[in-house]
This record gives C-alpha cells, sequence and structure tokens, in this order.
C-alpha cells in the first residue's frame, strides 16, 4: 500500500511538472532563435542566400536535414553565417538546431 502511494505521488509530481519545463525547453530554444538567428533567418527564409534558408526541402538538398549536420553548422558557421561555438554552449546549439528542425517539419508556421 505505500508503495501504492509513494508510486502515485511520484506520478503526479511528474505530471505536474514535465509538460510545463519542456514548454519552458522549447521557449528556450525558440528565445535562442530569435536572439541569435532571426536577424538573417526570419521565418526560416535566408535573407543573405536565399537558396540556403531553413525550409525542409533546402535543408534535404543541401544535406543540412539531420540534427547533427546543423549542430556541426552552427558550431563552426560556413561563409557568410558566423560561427557559434564562442557565443552558445553545446547544450544551446543543440537545443536550437533541434528547433531549426522541428519548426522546418511544420514549415515554420
Ligand atoms: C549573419 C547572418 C546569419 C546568422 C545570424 C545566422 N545565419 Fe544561418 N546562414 C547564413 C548564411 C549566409 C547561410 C548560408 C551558408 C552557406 O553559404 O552555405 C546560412 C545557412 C544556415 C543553415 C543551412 C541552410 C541550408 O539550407 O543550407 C542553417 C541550418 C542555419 N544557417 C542555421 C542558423 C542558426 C540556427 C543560426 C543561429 C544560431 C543562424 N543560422 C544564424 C547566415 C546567418
Amino acid at each position: 500500500m505505500r508503495r501504492f502511494l509513494l508510486i502515485l505521488l511520484l506520478l503526479s509530481i511528474f505530471s505536474v511538472f514535465s509538460p510545463a519545463s519542456l514548454a519552458a525547453d522549447i521557449d528556450n530554444s525558440a528565445k535562442i532563435f530569435e536572439i541569435n538567428c532571426a536577424g538573417c533567418h526570419p521565418h526560416g527564409g535566408n535573407i543573405i542566400r536565399r537558396g540556403k534558408n531553413l525550409s525542409l526541402r533546402a535543408l534535404h538538398r543541401n544535406k543540412l536535414d539531420s540534427l547533427e549536420a546543423i549542430a556541426i553548422l552552427v558550431t563552426n558557421g560556413k561563409n557568410n553565417m558566423p560561427a557559434y561555438q564562442d557565443r552558445l554552449t553545446e547544450k544551446e546549439i543543440k537545443e536550437v538546431s533541434a528547433y531549426v528542425l522541428e519548426q522546418a517539419k511544420i514549415s515554420w508556421k
């Protein structure tokens, strides 16, 4: 009986906290994007090189449709895109890369 109550307690704690913390994470990666990326990539576009936008189609064409590939690009930069290794932590780079992929999948709506 005690164990049952404990499980119930744990479940209720998780159900209260996990959706909120998940939402916070999405908010955070959206914020990282707004601050660091949206200047050149508004709504997933690219104001410098139009073909290199963040639509799923362009990412696929440029072989950047995976979390790893985007994270490497963001870390090291490329041509006119700055490197973020000194500005964002590894965790933030992963988060913002995941955000890009997620948004690309829903067409930046
Ligand atoms: C100063 C403008 C600028 C900023 C700021 C910027 N980018 Fe870029 N981004 C570019 C340019 C230019 C390219 C094209 C690079 C190339 O020549 O392949 C690019 C390419 C990309 C690509 C590949 C797109 C494709 O279809 O090939 C991704 C993904 C990307 N950027 C994500 C980001 C993320 C995430 C951030 C923020 C952490 C960011 N960018 C910030 C200019 C920028």
